[in-house]
């Protein structure tokens, strides 16, 4: 940069010198923390023990969680006004300062679940006046500071739940008025006395008292008009007091759960009493309890709004056809973790309305023939121990359109099995054992939109396999144990968009595969055995029919550690790819014309092979570029990147390597880099990168990630140093610096002289002859080789000892030769030397 005027380049320096070393943490680089796009912090988990200081003021959250930060300091969130959601959960926090969150006043959402705070203080929440969520789960507290919550005139929602609360306190409400979910779970709170809480009415909507041990329940004013759900799961205890002195007081409730209730039969029907049979309760939740479930069944049929009904894990073993005869208002009914065997044949018939039946995880050997009598569309059977499907199983149940059917030993398919289910939607089988389809699904042509056959034990597709699936837009065979997928598999599937191979044994896709896959959008072929011997092109590319596919996952094809090619024109016919993962595959080579094919590809995770040396053309047809993940692949430089003309790439990610050198070109060339990622690389700590030290520090665009692990691995006395901490100024031979030094000197000098000219003149005068002395001096030294080493002066009165001591001892033993006044000095000749500050 040319030197342009002494005022601009004095600026210019001080602007480079205040950057770099007054304020080091202004630059991009954070030690433990990555920032997002959308202005999001992400931290390492375990790696910070206090609060970071070097999140930039921009950000709006924090993602801080499993740290091991025990305190917050007022001044740790002072510089970040911008905050809407913090979160430090699994920390060890145990105290927060006074007023450390008195700029936050943006902030929304606070999660502090899992610290040891065992206090709320006064001043803890202050300044949060616009917070919405405060989660406090899962710490110690015992007492709240009556001002705690001063400052959360905005909080809809506190959770302090799994804490040693005792009592409930007007604390919670006071300040709180437009709190609607209050979660007290697992306390130790044994009462509750509505006048504790408050004396007027509440926005409350949520009130989570389950897991407290409850002996007392008193609610003697309608301070909950608003409230919908009551959550008293296993926090009742035996012989409870409950006194709801008017059963309006909870009319409004929408969702009970009683469930796991240690309450003598008794004191629980008292409970459901109160909600006054016409009341709007809706959502029952009767899990866990062995003790009169059948009376409590009959109680809560009456209510005549009910319609989701969990009876689940009471350990019943037979539904009887009278059990469930009142509930005739239920639209859903979960009778899931009993261990029921056995259905009468009319145990739904009066559930006119029903529409999900969840039988999950029971003893069921098949599917019981009362589902038949049903009108329902939704039916759970996963978990039971189903090992055949029978033909009339679902016979005539058209409204059916979702089945689950997982983890049943089932062993085979039957054709005609699905045949009635005109409107099956969605069909899960996964975890059984299925090794044969049996063409169930090439006849009778079927709405099903999604399949899961995931974790079964097919080897083979038969060509046309699902060739009546019509509709079908996804479908699921991850991990089976298919080996070859033979021509025409897919047949007919010609809305099919997402399709996932991931985990079988297919090491050859034959001519045809996927042909008739024309909306395919994405497909998982990771973690096969995909091989082929060599680069060269090959007859039949694998995705030529594939044009609307959007993400392609191939990764993880070499299960042995075998080293892999992909045939240059492997990619061909998939134009408008956009995300390719062939991560993990042992690649050693790639052929440049590899992305010919993919001209829109966008995201590209390449990390995990061999590809030591990357052509410097492979990148020239993916303009589009914007990720790019190269990690662990043994590169020994960037370079390549300078030819690819990467220009909308954002994120590059070539940790762990083998590079050294980052040249400066090879970053200017990527300028829409906001991410990057070099961790585990050994860098040459020495001026070969003091340019992209100092940009690491300096740029503002591109975050570094971790740029402070990283370490030098040359030269060897400063292998293992962390190369932010190499100092390569003196590397940086900058023009700023040279016009500062000028400028500077120029500065100095015209202020010394006007001062001296001023106050010194007459010194500087003398100073001016004096100099002239001695240039002449100098000038004339050699002319004139010196005769003396010394002039002594002495008073007559020394004589004696200068004569009889010091000259045999200097010009004697010492050799010098002295100039003495009445041995050397002729008249009218000066001594020599003359010296001013000679005493004389
Ligand atoms: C967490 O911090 C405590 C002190 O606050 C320390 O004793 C402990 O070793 C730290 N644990 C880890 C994993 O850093
Ligand atoms: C619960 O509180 C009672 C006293 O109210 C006390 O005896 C008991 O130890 C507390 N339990 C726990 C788990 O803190
Ligand atoms: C409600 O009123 C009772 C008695 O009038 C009083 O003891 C209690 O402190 C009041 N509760 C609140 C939260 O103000
Ligand atoms: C509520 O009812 C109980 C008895 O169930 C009674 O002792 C109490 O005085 C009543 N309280 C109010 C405020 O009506
Ligand atoms: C149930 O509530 C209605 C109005 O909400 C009321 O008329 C009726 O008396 C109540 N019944 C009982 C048993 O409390
Ligand atoms: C439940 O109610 C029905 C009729 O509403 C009655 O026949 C049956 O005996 C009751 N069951 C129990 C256990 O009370
Ligand atoms: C089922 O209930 C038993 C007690 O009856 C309890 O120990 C168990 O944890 C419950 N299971 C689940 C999954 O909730
Ligand atoms: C239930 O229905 C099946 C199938 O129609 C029938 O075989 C069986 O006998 C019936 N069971 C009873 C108890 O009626
Ligand atoms: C299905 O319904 C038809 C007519 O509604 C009836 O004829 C047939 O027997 C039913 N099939 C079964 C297996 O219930
Ligand atoms: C498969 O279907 C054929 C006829 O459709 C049948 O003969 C055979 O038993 C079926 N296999 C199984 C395992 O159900
Ligand atoms: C491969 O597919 C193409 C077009 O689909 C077809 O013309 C060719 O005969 C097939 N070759 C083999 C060996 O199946
Ligand atoms: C690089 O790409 C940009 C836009 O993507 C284009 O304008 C420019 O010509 C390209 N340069 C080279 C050398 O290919």
């Amino acid at each position: 940069m040319p030197c342009r005027g002494i005022r601009f380049c004095s600026f210019g320096i001080l602007y480079l010198f205040l950057n770099n070393f007054i304020f080091p943490t202004a630059s991009y680089t954070l030690k433990n923390c990555r920032v997002t796009q959308n202005r999001d912090a992400i931290c390492q988990k375990n790696s910070l023990n206090v609060f970071p200081k070097d999140i930039p003021e921009r950000v709006r959250s924090i993602e801080l969680s499993r740290n091991n930060i025990s305190t917050l300091y007022k001044t740790d969130l002072k510089n970040l006004p911008n905050l809407l959601r913090l979160d430090l959960t699994r920390n060890r926090i145990s105290k927060i300062e006074s007023s450390t969150f008195v700029v936050q006043i943006s902030l929304k959402v606070l999660t502090l679940n899992n610290n040891r705070l065992c206090k709320l203080q006064e001043g803890m929440f202050d300044g949060l006046v616009n917070l919405i969520e405060l989660y406090l789960t899962s710490n110690q507290i015992q007492t709240v500071a009556p001002a705690s919550f001063k400052s959360l005139s905005k909080l809809t929602i506190l959770d302090l739940g799994h804490n040693k609360l005792r009592h409930l306190t007007n604390v919670f409400l006071q300040h709180t008025p437009l709190l609607q979910n209050l979660y007290i779970p697992a306390n130790n709170i044994s009462t509750f006395n509505s006048w504790e809480l408050s004396n007027k009415s509440t926005e409350l909507v949520t009130l989570d008292l389950s897991q407290n041990e409850l002996m007392y329940f008193r609610l003697t004013a309608g301070i909950f008009p608003k409230l919908k759900r009551l959550f008293l799961e296993d926090g009742i205890k035996n012989g409870i007091v409950w006194e709801v002195n008017d059963t309006s007081y909870l009319r409004n409730v929408v969702r009970l759960d009683v469930s796991g209730v240690r309450s003598s039969l008794h004191g629980l029907q008292e409970v459901l009493k109160t909600f006054n049979s016409s009341s709007s309760l809706r959502h029952l939740q009767l899990n866990q309890i062995n003790n009169g479930l059948r009376d409590l069944i009959n109680i809560s049929c009456k209510f005549s709004k009910l319609s989701y009904f969990e009876i689940r894990n009471n350990s019943i073993k037979v539904i009887r056809s009278d059990l469930l005869h009142d509930c005739t208002y239920l639209k859903l009914l979960n009778l899931g973790m009993n261990e029921i065997t056995e259905i009468s044949n009319n145990s739904f018939q009066s559930l006119r309305l029903l529409n999900t039946l969840i039988l999950k995880s029971n003893c069921l050997t098949s599917v019981p023939y009362a589902v038949r009598k049903t009108q329902i569309s939704k039916l759970d059977l996963s978990h039971n121990k189903i090992n055949i499907l029978g033909c009339d199983d679902f016979a005539n149940m058209t409204r059916l359109s979702v089945i689950y059917l997982s983890n049943n030993p089932l062993l085979a398919l039957k054709d005609c099995v699905f045949k009635d289910l005109v409107n099956l939607n969605r069909l899960k089988l996964q975890n059984s054992s299925i090794h044969q389809l049996n063409g169930t699904f090439k006849k009778n042509k079927q709405n099903l939109k999604t399949l899961s056959l995931i974790n079964n034990k097919l080897t083979v597709l038969d060509h046309g396999e699902f060739e009546a699936l019509k509709s079908l837009q996804t479908l699921s065979l991850k991990g089976n144990k298919l080996k070859q997928l033979k021509d025409r598999t897919f047949f007919g599937l010609s809305r099919l968009t997402h399709l996932n191979l991931e985990s079988n044994k297919i090491s050859e896709i034959t001519n045809g595969t996927f042909g008739d896959l024309k909306a395919l959008k994405t497909l998982n072929l990771k973690n096969n055995q995909i091989k082929y011997a060599s680069v060269e092109p090959i007859l039949y590319p694998p995705f030529a029919e594939l044009s609307q596919l959007d993400t392609l996952d191939i990764s993880g094809q070499s299960r042995s550690h075998k080293r892999l090619n992909f045939p240059q024109n492997f990619l061909q016919g998939l134009t408008n790819l956009s995300i390719l993962y062939i991560h993990g595959n042992h690649l050693t080579s790639m052929h440049p014309n590899t992305f010919n094919y993919t001209p829109n590809l966008n995201v590209l995770v390449m990390s995990d092979n061999f590809l030591t040396d990357i052509h410097n053309n492979l990148f020239s047809p993916t303009q589009k570029l914007k990720g790019l993940y190269i990690s662990m692949t043994m590169l020994r430089s960037l370079d390549f990147l300078l030819h690819a003309n990467l220009t909308e790439l954002e994120m590059l990610l070539v940790a762990y390597n083998t590079f050294s050198v980052i040249r400066e070109p090879v970053m200017l060339s990527l300028p829409a880099l906001t991410y990057l990622d070099m961790q585990g690389n050994g860098f040459t700590c020495n001026c070969d990168n003091a340019w992209f030290l100092q940009w690491v520090i300096t740029n503002e665009q591109t975050q570094v990630f971790a740029a402070y692990s990283y370490e030098c691995s040359y030269p060897p006395n400063l292998k293992g140093r962390k190369l932010l901490q190499v100092d390569v100024r003196s590397c940086i031979v900058d023009m700023d610096f040279i016009c500062y030094i000028s400028t500077a000197c120029t500065v100095i000098m015209t202020l010394a002289v006007s001062f001296t000219h001023h106050f010194l003149q007459w010194h500087l005068v003398y100073a001016y002859y004096l100099m002239l002395a001695f240039l002449y001096n100098s000038k004339n030294k050699d002319k004139r080789a010196h005769q003396y080493d010394a002039f002594v002066s002495y008073n007559a009165n020394d004589e004696g000892w200068v004569l009889g001591e010091l000259l045999p001892k200097l010009e004697d033993e010492q050799g010098w030769r002295l100039c003495l006044h009445h041995r050397d000095f002729q008249p009218g000749e000066e001594p020599y030397p003359e010296h001013p500050l000679h005493p004389h």
